[in-house]
């Protein structure tokens, strides 16, 4: 492995399951010096943290729909481990059901966009307060979508809000520019993880089944390997020049819609 985020410190939310799990496994197996998760479940966090041993990482219990907790998650990275260098915005949830336009449910929608979107933005807003105070150039990662840029034939709500993840990234990349710190965004398809798999009411290899066909590159299966890669190049010096960029990671699902 590499030692690309070596002496780095991190933040991931949601980084007690799935995507941001897997991240935190990547982040800490190519040199990263702290890894915080940050997750409202607190179990499965301290679990990540058993794994990958506390010297690396470590938990804290953050809902990010509660802006109080975010800014003293960030507080507390930097008063315990001196910095914050990264910060993967990845807590997310998915629709509670399916729906056209026709039949939104808008106090669902705010729980959506609660998360998705207003949780995400507090994530943005303070990691970057912190970075410009400590002069760090550092790197935000927000977990966008396929959704974010495609039409949804169902699940309405959720695009509207991954839509939403892409305008908070850009409009954060082009100001936080003068400073140094660079904005991106991951953007998988369909990848087997518990929101997905939960969801479907399905195992991993039925998920990943259902949505073979509509890939145009045969041969590879989406995995949540494959997204903490995107989000290790976005996070480390690999992607020095690279800010306001959304990197799609779908096998070539959006080239069908
Ligand atoms: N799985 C997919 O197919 C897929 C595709 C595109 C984008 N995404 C996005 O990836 C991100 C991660 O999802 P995943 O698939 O790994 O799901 P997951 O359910 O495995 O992980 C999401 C994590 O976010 C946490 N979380 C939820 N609400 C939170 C809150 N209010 N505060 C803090 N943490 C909270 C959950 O506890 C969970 O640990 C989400 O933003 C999701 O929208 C997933």
């Amino acid at each position: 492995m590499s030692n690309k985020l070596e002496g780095k410190i991190a933040i991931i939310t949601g980084g007690a399951s799935g995507i941001g799990e897997a991240a935190a496994h990547h982040f800490a197996a190519h040199g990263a010096q702290m890894i915080v998760i940050a997750d409202i479940q607190d179990e499965l966090g301290q679990k990540v943290v058993e794994s990958i041993g506390s010297h690396k990482c470590s938990f804290m219990h953050c809902d990010v729909t509660d802006e109080e907790q975010v800014k003293n998650l960030v507080q507390s990275t930097v008063q315990n481990y001196g910095r914050l260098d990264i910060m993967f915005g990845n807590a997310g949830i998915f629709s509670s059901s399916t729906q056209t336009v026709l039949e939104l449910d808008l106090a669902q929608f705010d729980r959506l966009f609660n998360i998705n979107v207003r949780g995400m933005a507090a994530c943005v807003k303070h990691a970057a307060r912190a970075m410009v105070e400590l002069n760090v150039r550092g790197s935000i990662v927000c977990t966008a979508s396929v959704a974010s840029s495609t039409a949804g034939e169902m699940n309405t709500d959720y695009f509207i809000t991954k839509h939403a993840v892409l305008g908070l990234m850009r409009s954060a990349s082009k100001q936080l520019g003068v400073h140094g710190i660079r904005v991106n965004s991951v953007s998988p398809s369909a990848v087997g993880t518990p929101l997905l798999c939960g969801y479907f009411g399905k195992e991993v290899e039925e998920v990943e089944q259902t949505y073979e066909p509509y890939t145009r590159l045969k041969g590879v299966v989406l995995k949540m390997k494959h997204v903490a890669d995107a989000v290790l190049f976005l996070a480390s010096q690999d992607s020095e020049l690279i800010t306001g960029h959304d990197l799609v990671v779908d096998a070539g699902y959006h080239l069908v819609y």
